[in-house]
């Protein structure tokens, strides 16, 4: 019997394509997410759920459909889904890894270079009419070149905007729970220094730890006043591990200089006091955001799905 499949948003048409050769499958097909109880009522009887991190996929959902085999995340985070119950329940949960690596980490870099050289002030500045003649003083950034990177989360991601920094003949330093072979950190010139040094030491801090219990408010109050005076922080992770309240008061007061957040603890809402702060370059969401990742994010996504379906091990299980 053919296999039944509930996309819970939009697909790419050559991913839809893909998937409706192996399954059939009821597409939610709008980018306005699922509400619980329609996500609930659609999953029973499926063998496979394709979902985004904006669907909350915890124990009751699961327990929806019984059958469930898989729940394909298209997203390399994962914290949407409860993977214990999952796992409880013999269904098995993929990401999409590896595929976004290089265009979060552009994004990552296209954040901290804006804040640094303040671009969106910029281009408010010539749009409403203000630029009337060139001008010594006007819009004064910081300078990225030489200067020190701190990564905190130190993954495929973190890495990949190590990898940039070369460029920019920048001192990199990074922390994560697990410290990185020599040759890595050898060829990507990369120090492992504790936390508080990265913090203490670094122009520039952006993050790339998953959203975990333990990675919640990682920069929090305390994190943010120990850093320089002259820093910017760079979120394109997940929106709790930065205490927002925090860094709206650090940006106002001016304990450091500027951030370039992709996202929020709250999304789509942001704290208000982040909201009027020039400060700051606010983007929604869309680090993963080109054309040609969010089309493999959806192709590897339905691949996971369907290998499973067809009794095979899918290309990209979370760990
Ligand atoms: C996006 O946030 C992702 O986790 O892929």
């Amino acid at each position: 019997m053919a296999k039944s499949v509930l996309v819970s948003r939009g697909l790419e048409d050559e991913a839809r394509r893909l998937l409706e050769q192996h399954a059939t499958v009821d597409f939610h097909g709008v980018e306005d997410p699922l509400p619980r109880t329609d996500l609930i009522r659609r999953l029973q009887g499926k063998d496979g759920l394709i979902c985004q991190i904006t669907d909350t996929i915890d124990d009751e959902v699961l327990g929806a459909a019984p059958g469930l085999k898989v729940v394909s995340n298209i997203a390399v985070g994962y914290n949407n889904i409860d993977v214990a119950a999952a796992r409880r329940r013999g269904v098995i949960v993929t990401n999409t890894p590896d595929v976004l690596t290089e265009t979060t980490a552009d994004f990552a870099w296209a954040l901290l270079m804006a804040a640094a050289r303040r671009l969106v002030e910029a281009d408010r500045y010539v749009r409403t009419g203000q630029w009337k003649q060139w001008e010594w003083r006007l819009l004064w950034g910081a300078d990225v070149h030489g200067k020190t990177l701190g990564i905190l989360g130190f993954g495929r991601i973190g890495r990949a905007v190590a990898r940039r920094a070369r460029g920019f003949d920048m001192r990199i330093l990074y922390h994560d729970a697990v410290r990185a072979d020599s040759a890595v950190e050898h060829e990507l010139g990369a120090a492992f220094v504790p936390r508080e040094t990265v913090l203490r030491e670094a122009d520039f801090v952006t993050l790339h730890t998953p959203f975990m219990p333990q990675t919640r408010h990682l920069i929090d109050e305390a994190a943010l006043r120990s850093m320089k005076r002259t820093a910017i922080v760079v979120n394109a992770a997940r929106g709790p591990i930065v205490d927002e309240a925090a860094l709206a008061r650090a940006l106002r007061e001016r304990w450091i200089a500027g951030a370039g957040l992709d996202v929020f603890e709250e999304e789509p809402r942001i704290h208000p006091g982040l909201l009027d702060l020039d400060n700051v370059v606010l983007a929604p969401h869309i680090a993963s955001a080109s054309q040609e990742t969010r089309l493999a994010m959806a192709m590897l996504a339905v691949r996971n799905c369907v290998a499973v379906l067809e009794g095979n091990p899918p290309l990209t299980p979370v760990p």
